[in-house]
């Protein structure tokens, strides 16, 4: 096989959901067809497990959320699949931010008893924003549920996306009877295990009589007539421009609309895709090896206290072994300790290729967003996201015995993105948070995995900004009880306002002081 049908097999996308919607139930059913595991309740029991595989999975099970995300690659029908799952939580769409950067596709799973939610519709303009094909699947037909015209306007009006639907729900709830595949005209019947082709009169066909209960056949005609007339058509272009939604409706807790959905998605998403760099477009069957990590987890096995780097190949093949350059400092690394990421176990990948993502050991060489490459020339992929923190607090280890331990942990988990770092001038550490559960997150893993009881203190500012300035030092004078100078992980001043208001009023004071809301990394290492 050459390596553009390789890569033509593959596919990346991530899963997104308002949390109870079904996404961790879909993922599963999807791991179960392609074999990557082995019983249905195991990616569920890696959730609420006793046994927490990871040690911020208790945090999880205390609070009923998802923080973790992560990657689990199977195949089916001869293609190799990638789902990158996202945590549920408002408060982590920093974290579901950079996931979605490094997808193909995506996968927006609702629940179809509550429609869109506020989390649902801000994932999805993010994915909207990038233009990335996204794919919807409205689950948990085996309960009562809204009716489906309705769902699909919803989309239309709450998320300004036009959708197709590709399969169509025959009932609801005690009534679900089954989907109707309308590419395969086919009617797939529920707790039968049976399929129906229909004729060419497809709906209407004389076939579905008495094997429907009369109220859903008229019901599904009815639709099929109002869809055929004036939905939207499918439309494959407008689908890879991320224009147009192709729909499907099922159970995933009951498995049923899934194969469907798996085989239709694996037919219409597209194979990994070209991506922008500082040099021009990457093309995934460029020669040259090249790739950036999108999320960087450490300590994800107790037992092992590894950290674990995650990188999107975008182009050449990777060979375990080889040398490559991190464009950020222009060190050269060995590869040596890679693995593909599976849903339970882990396994050395000796060989990978665009397409794939793969984890690498670090031992604090990376960070977010750092691009890798075998080529002579230093590239950058475009910055991850960085989101404004609109929270910050003043952290310090109780006991000054742990210092170190303290510094170790606060210094892994900004350069993980799990949230963001600064300091004062009398050094002191200063968090930055999209959300308040970062914090907790924070605490619960400094006092679990580097064993330091830590003191928080809520400090009363809520706007940050990067200073564009040669001089730093003469940034000192402006502070105030309404501004404070902090200095971020690389470094570079930043001033925090109380307020929006005592930002306003600086700006008007100092107008030759130039702010901005978040500064490009790559920007500052070129210059
Ligand atoms: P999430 O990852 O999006 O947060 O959702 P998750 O899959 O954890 O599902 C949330 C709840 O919805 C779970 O119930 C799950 O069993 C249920 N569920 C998922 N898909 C379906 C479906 O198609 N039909 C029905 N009826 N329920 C579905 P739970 O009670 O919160 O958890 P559990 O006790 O079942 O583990």
């Amino acid at each position: 096989m050459n390596n553009i049908d390789i890569i033509n097999k593959r596919r990346i996308f991530g899963i997104i959901s308002h949390p109870d919607a079904g996404k961790t139930t879909l993922t599963e059913k999807l791991l179960l067809h392609g074999g990557a595991i082995r019983e249905a309740g195991t990616v569920r029991a890696r959730k609420n497990s006793k046994y927490a595989k990871s040690d911020w999975m208790e945090i999880e099970k205390q609070r009923g959320i998802s923080v973790t995300s992560s990657v689990m690659q199977f195949e089916y029908n001869d293609k190799v699949i990638s789902i990158m799952d996202t945590p549920g939580h408002n408060d982590f769409g920093e974290d579901t931010y950079r996931i979605l950067t490094s997808v193909d596709s995506a996968v927006m799973v609702i629940d179809a008893a509550k429609g869109i939610e506020a989390q649902t519709k801000k994932l999805f303009q993010v994915c909207s924003m990038r233009g990335i094909p996204i794919f919807t699947f409205i689950n948990k037909l085996d309960r009562e549920s809204m009716d489906p015209l309705e769902s699909m306007q919803e989309l239309e009006d709450v998320l300004g996306l036009p959708s197709v639907a590709v399969t169509w729900p025959i009932g609801c709830g005690k009534e679900f009877e089954g989907v109707y595949d309308r590419l395969r005209n086919t009617v797939y019947l529920f707790r039968k295990n049976e399929q129906i082709h229909l004729d060419e009169n497809r709906v209407n066909s004389s076939k579905l009589d008495g094997i429907l209960s009369p109220i859903n056949l008229k019901n599904l005609r009815n639709a099929m007539d109002l869809l055929d007339g004036a939905g939207n058509e499918f439309d494959l272009e407008a689908v890879k421009n991320g224009k147009l939604s192709p729909v499907f409706f099922g159970s995933a807790l009951a498995d049923f609309g899934v194969t469907e959905f798996l085989e239709h998605f694996l037919q219409i998403s597209p194979p990994p895709s070209a991506r922008k760099t500082t040099k021009g477009v990457v093309n995934p069957t460029d020669e040259e090896f090249t790739g950036f990590i999108f999320k960087i987890q450490a300590n994800m096995d107790p037992n092992h206290r590894d950290r674990l780097a995650f990188l999107r190949i975008c182009s050449g093949t990777f060979v375990r072994g080889m040398n490559v350059t991190l464009s950020r400092t222009g060190k050269q690394l060995k590869l040596s300790q890679s693995t593909h990421l599976m849903a339970n176990e882990r396994e050395t990948v000796d060989t990978a290729y665009a397409g794939d993502v793969i984890g690498i050991y670090d031992s604090g060489n990376f960070q977010i967003g750092d691009t890798l490459t075998n080529g002579k020339d230093k590239i950058f992929f475009e910055p991850l996201p960085t989101f404004p923190p609109e929270l910050f607090c003043r952290v310090s280890a109780k006991n000054s015995l742990k210092g170190k331990n303290f510094q170790k942990g606060v210094e892994q988990l900004a350069q993980e993105g799990a949230i963001q770092v600064y300091k004062n001038e009398y050094n002191e550490v200063i968090l930055g948070a999209v959300g308040i559960l970062q914090f907790e997150v924070f605490e619960y893993r400094l006092v679990n995995e580097y064993n330091t009881d830590i003191r928080m203190e809520n400090i009363d500012f809520t706007v940050a900004r990067w200073v564009k300035t040669d001089n730093p030092e003469e940034l000192k004078k402006y502070q105030n009880s309404r501004c404070m100078l902090v200095y971020d992980h690389y470094d570079r001043p930043v001033l925090l306002f109380t307020n929006t208001y005592a930002l306003k009023s600086f700006q008007e004071r100092n107008e030759d002081v130039e702010l901005v809301d978040a500064l490009d990394v790559i920007d500052e290492i070129d210059a």
